[in-house]
């Protein structure tokens, strides 16, 4: 796969500046492209500045595409695109959540007495003349089954686990779609100049204010800095200010192990507050912490199955939505849940379930404490190789993120994008991204939770 990519034009609007690069992909027998549907990504960053913003991308569907930036900062600027897969790498990972959703696959142990017996589960199984348990939730109805074991009843299941994954998934070839360095989150190489300088604004000239709802970023960042653009102002909490923000407030996270990751980085950066050791399992939690002197509760939960980490007791499976039900809410509660890492090769219909769920639950939460306050994590964009694209795409988790939008769009939740928190950012994309974006995305956290006053 050969592209290549130029800097059309550039257009000294205002602080807000359009560049559009068009670029060609070539298909992999060196002919141009004549469709689109390829899954680029852009970035326009300058390393010195610690800056970094994501830009639009848009597919024309002849082959070209448009990126679209934001100008943000004044001084050099430079731009980065990202084949992340061509089209028909994206047809493959397409058909594999169709027709393969058990390429990752879930087990639990049964066990009674001396008898236990292994069987495989997952939201939907393929039908055999084996009998099937129904763990299908009776609140959420969120569905579950497992192949009934053939000596012991279906109430005696103990755990849940990833099972492991199946190979060979892929028909002749369709291996070479898949190709670090070629065509699997590569970076294109302009072929010509692929810098701008942005300069100072000029007096009357438009500044950009807030985001609109389809495009233009929703942050940058500028000395590592990151700040959003959709309202909240992002303030730097150091030690003492954290503390003092969560001073009587409960925190609840639920969801993967990418909020997991917020509750160790609060642990780790508050002296004060201890972790209560409840001998659960690493990844699987359950996690209490306690900070007596602050009254500060923080708790993690990992959401219900799928999962697909360590073993997990069915006694401590639990779905976000019947979470939520069981909190009372208020103005010192804060409920945060991010949910998506779990879901990559399932259609998108088991993920706008469990969203729709989840969403319910929300509504009845602000309906009883209105003042109860809601963030929520997006997905992210991960380091790839071929079995991650297969089973936890980029595709995949952008997918989600643009229904985890739309489903929550119009509720007083506040979103923490943590696709572009990743994107922007000049550190490697990781499924669990490192430090220094978690540090930001705790200080956009406690922004929504402290907000500057008066604004
Ligand atoms: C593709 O479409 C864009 C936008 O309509 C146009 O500017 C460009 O010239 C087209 N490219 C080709 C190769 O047809
Ligand atoms: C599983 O149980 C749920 C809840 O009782 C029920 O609605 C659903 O029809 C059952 N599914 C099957 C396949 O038996
Ligand atoms: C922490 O930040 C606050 C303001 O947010 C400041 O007043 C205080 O001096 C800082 N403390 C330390 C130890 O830097």
């Amino acid at each position: 796969m050969k592209a290549k990519a130029c800097l059309s034009f550039l257009l000294f609007l205002a602080v807000f500046v359009l560049i559009f690069v068009l670029w060609h992909m070539d298909d992999l027998e060196g002919r141009p492209k004549k469709s689109g549907g390829d899954f680029l990504l852009a970035r326009l960053h300058n390393l010195k500045l610690e800056a970094g913003v994501v830009g639009q991308v848009v597919d024309h569907l002849n082959g070209s595409y448009s990126a679209v930036f934001s100008l943000l900062w004044e001084g050099d600027a430079q731009v980065e695109v990202t084949l992340v897969h061509p089209g028909e790498a994206i047809s493959v990972l397409n058909r594999l959540n169709r027709e393969q959703p058990d390429r990752i696959y879930f087990k639990s142990l049964f066990r009674s007495g001396s008898l236990s017996e292994t069987t495989l589960c997952d939201v939907c199984l393929r039908p055999t003349q084996q009998p099937q348990c129904n763990y299908t939730d009776l609140r959420t109805g969120e569905p579950w089954f497992c192949y009934k074991p053939k000596s012991l009843s279906c109430d005696t299941r103990i755990n849940h686990y990833m099972g492991g994954s199946k190979e060979n998934l892929l028909n002749a070839n369709e291996d070479k779609l898949f190709q670090r360095g070629v065509n699997l989150k590569v970076s294109i190489q302009a072929s010509g100049p692929a810098t701008v300088t942005v300069l100072p604004q000029k007096e009357g000239q438009l500044k950009v204010k807030s985001r609109t709802v389809t495009s233009g970023p929703s942050g940058y960042y500028y000395q590592g800095v990151w700040r959003a653009l959709g309202g909240t102002t992002v303030r730097e909490f150091n030690e003492s200010a954290i503390s003092q923000c969560l001073k009587g407030k409960a925190v609840h996270m639920n969801g993967d192990s990418t909020v997991r990751q917020w509750f160790e980085f609060l642990n780790a950066a508050l002296p004060d507050l201890k972790e209560f050791d409840l001998h659960s399992p690493k990844q699987a939690g359950p996690y209490i912490s306690l900070d007596y002197a602050n009254n500060i509760l923080l708790t993690s939960r990992f959401h219900g199955p799928p999962i697909r980490i360590v073993v997990v007791s069915t006694s401590e499976l639990r779905y976000i939505a019947n979470e939520l039900d069981g909190l009372i809410g208020g103005p010192n509660t804060v409920v945060i849940f991010g949910i998506w890492a779990h879901f990559g090769t399932f259609p998108m219909e088991i993920y706008i379930r469990r969203l729709q769920s989840i969403r319910r639950a929300v509504v009845r939460l602000l309906d009883r404490a209105p003042d109860t306050l809601v963030v929520i994590r997006t997905g992210n964009p991960k380091d790839l190789n071929l079995f991650v694209s297969l089973t936890n795409s980029d595709w995949h988790s952008l997918q989600c993120n643009k229904v985890l939008r739309a489903m929550f769009k119009g509720l007083n939740v506040h979103l923490i994008d943590a696709w572009e928190m990743t994107l922007a950012h000049h550190l490697p994309h990781n499924l669990h991204p490192p430090p220094p974006i978690i540090k930001n995305m705790i200080n956009h956290l406690l922004s929504y939770i402290c907000p500057v006053k008066g604004s």
